[in-house]
C-alpha cells in the first residue's frame, strides 16, 4: 500500500478581465528582443516600474502580500526585483530552468493556453541515489495549464519549462522574481539582515 505524503502547494490567483485586457494590449505593443526567434522576451525587464503596467503590479503586489503573510516569512514583505514578458510562438518551447538570485517567482498568463508550464522536483526516494539518469521516476512532475488572468506564485528554486507550443496564437506570459525586504530574520532564525 502507498499513500500521498508531504504534499506541497503553490499560490494561485486570477486578475479578472479589466487588468488582463489592458495588460495584454500593452504587452503586444511593447518592444521585444530577438524578433527573429520564436521564443522572445520583452526588452524591458523592469515592467513593474513602468507606469503602463501599474494596475497589474498593484494587484500582483497585493497577491504577494497575501503570500508573505501566509508563509510567515520574517521580513517586512516581498519586493519584485525584475519582471519581463514572454512570447512563445507556434513550434517553440522554453528550456528547463529555475530562477536564481530570487526567493519567490510568479507567472501571469495573458491568454488561455493549451501549452502548460511543467514543474518538477526530485522524488524523495531518488534524491540521494546517484547515476539514475534517464530514470523517469526520479522527478515528480506537475503541469499548470494557465488560463487568461491566472497568476501562480511559486518558490524560485523549482525547475520548470514550457513544452512545444502547438497553437497558432502566441502564448503570452509575464514572469517576475521577488526577494524579501526590510528587516529579515530575528531571534527565531538567529539572523539579522536588512535589505532595502
Ligand atoms: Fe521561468
Amino acid at each position: 500500500m502507498k499513500k500521498k505524503f508531504l504534499p506541497q502547494s503553490i499560490y494561485y490567483f486570477n486578475s479578472g478581465v479589466d487588468i488582463l485586457s489592458s495588460t495584454l494590449q500593452n504587452l503586444k505593443e511593447d518592444e521585444w528582443l530577438n524578433e527573429s526567434n520564436i521564443t522572445q522576451q520583452t526588452k524591458d525587464i523592469f515592467l513593474h516600474k513602468n507606469i503602463k503596467y501599474s494596475k497589474l503590479y498593484t494587484w500582483i503586489n497585493k497577491c504577494l502580500r497575501e503570500v508573505h503573510q501566509d508563509l510567515e516569512y520574517e521580513s517586512d514583505g516581498l519586493k519584485i526585483t525584475i519582471s519581463w514578458g514572454n512570447r512563445i510562438s507556434l513550434g517553440a518551447n522554453f528550456h528547463q530552468h529555475s530562477h536564481s538570485n530570487s526567493i519567490i517567482s510568479g507567472v501571469y498568463y495573458l491568454n488561455d493556453t493549451s501549452t502548460p508550464t511543467d514543474f518538477a522536483i526530485e522524488d524523495m526516494w531518488y534524491n540521494n541515489i546517484v547515476d539514475l539518469s534517464g530514470n523517469s521516476r526520479r522527478m515528480v512532475c506537475e503541469s499548470f495549464c494557465g488560463k487568461s488572468g491566472d497568476l501562480i506564485i511559486f518558490p524560485s528554486s523549482i525547475t520548470h519549462r514550457v513544452d512545444t507550443h502547438q497553437s497558432i496564437e502566441s502564448r503570452y506570459t509575464i514572469s517576475f522574481n521577488s526577494f524579501p525586504y526590510g528587516k529579515i530574520g530575528g531571534r527565531k532564525s538567529m539572523m539579522n539582515l536588512t535589505v532595502n
